[in-house]
């Protein structure tokens, strides 16, 4: 066993760990080299206990909530009374994973049947099949690429996915990749959607613990986005690419198991929400961040930055430790450029001088929240099937 457990989730519980990942990446981390063995480390945050019981709590009350706001106002639709609700504006930038949690946790069941509500309500079915054919949305001689390694899963085909995957962050360190993942029909289809969400008047929940703006796509989360067009897309974008990918590039961080569970959000950054974003480490294995700016939605800064935190390896004591790390690699976004890193890489968004920035973030991660952290050895990485197949 080389777990980290960094918290049990329910996916509610994900909202804590952006920034709980930071402290416990270092301390496991920490721990690790002192070992000098890489064995199994668990934090003792009192966080898990704190996801736990507020996961727990809140279930009775939203049962309780449901069934007064049904006694109350029977004549009404979910959608109607959901646009009623008075939604309590998102402050913090650090730690604001809980912010407003009572809120969300009662009004959540009137949100998901007010989600439901829209999605058969005023949709569109010919734009509705499009979206849920991803030959449609990705890039084209990657989709093939791609299709071609899940049906015949061999190295091959996987030299052909590499040669789409441009390294970004510190040269050398295989942290991060980018590569063209959506065509610009696929960035209309996809906005079209999320604006008909922003545009309905259903309340939603803040994206994580530190960002403001944007929105929670899942369909358990209260205060989340719930479109059966939106959650089943962001699972296919998981399932077929994003895995295995990361199972790919990652090979020595990803095994069987690391990557069963995923939470979707998007952010957005301009002059009147959210600048910038700090420094931090996310709670996942990889995370998979798409730009979802249209190609005429031009915007000036907000560049990623990844930080080289890891010793050199030809690392001497008599070398200046200092110097050599923390370097930054800036990568700036193009759209429907998708960049995939590890969790654990360290990274911020600079502020946004112009215009507005909108992506779709994916963190993935092991079955009940549990972050992996310590490397594979060589002779137990996945084989090529194990990472395509199935
Ligand atoms: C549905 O979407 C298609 C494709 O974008 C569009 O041509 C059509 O006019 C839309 N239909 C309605 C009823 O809005």
């Amino acid at each position: 066993m080389k777990y980290t457990n960094v918290i049990p989730l329910l996916h509610l519980g994900a909202l804590a760990l952006q920034t709980a990942a930071k402290d416990v990446t270092e301390q496991t981390k920490d721990s690790f080299e002192e070992k000098n063995g890489y064995s199994v480390t668990k934090h003792e945050k009192n966080i898990n206990l704190q996801a736990n019981e507020n996961s727990i709590g809140l279930k009775q009350n939203m049962v309780e909530a449901n069934v007064q706001s049904r006694q109350k106002d029977e004549s009404c639709s979910a959608l109607d009374q959901a646009r009623r609700l008075e939604v309590p504006k998102a402050k913090g930038t650090i730690d604001a994973e809980f912010e407003h949690a009572d809120f969300w946790d009662e009004h959540g069941d009137l949100i998901k049947l007010a989600w439901s509500e829209l999605s058969t309500s005023n949709s569109n079915e010919t734009e509705n099949a499009a979206i849920s054919n991803l030959q449609n949305i990705i890039h084209p001689s990657f989709y093939s690429a791609v299709e071609a390694t899940h049906r015949n899963p061999t190295e091959a085909n996987e030299e052909v996915i590499w040669s789409h995957m441009k390294e970004a962050g510190p040269p050398g360190k295989s942290q991060a990749y980018k590569t063209q993942l959506l065509t610009d029909e696929g960035l209309r289809l996809l906005r079209s959607e999320l604006d008909r969400a922003t545009s309905s008047g259903i309340l939603m929940r803040r994206p994580n613990a530190m960002n403001r703006y944007g929105c929670i796509i899942d369909r358990e989360v209260n205060g989340a986005v719930s479109l059966p067009t939106l959650t089943s897309l962001v699972k296919t974008v998981v399932s077929k690419i994003g895995r295995p990918l990361g199972r790919m590039l990652f090979a020595d961080a990803v095994g069987e198991g690391d990557d069963c569970e995923y939470f979707a959000f998007t952010i957005r950054y301009n002059a009147e929400e959210d600048l910038e974003l700090k420094e931090h480490r996310d709670a996942s294995v990889i995370t998979l961040n798409i730009n979802l700016n249209l190609p005429e939605e031009t915007y000036d800064g907000s560049s990623l930055y990844l930080v080289d935190d890891e010793k050199p390896l030809d690392f001497d004591v008599a070398d200046d430790y200092e110097e050599e790390r923390n370097k930054r690699y800036s990568i700036s976004f193009d759209p429907g450029m998708m960049l995939i890193h590890r969790g654990s890489t360290q990274h911020a968004a600079l502020p946004i001088k112009e215009g507005t920035r909108h992506n779709l973030v994916i963190w993935v991660f092991g079955a009940g929240g549990d972050v992996r952290i310590a490397p594979y050895e060589k002779e137990d990485w996945l084989g090529v099937s194990e990472r395509w197949g199935k």
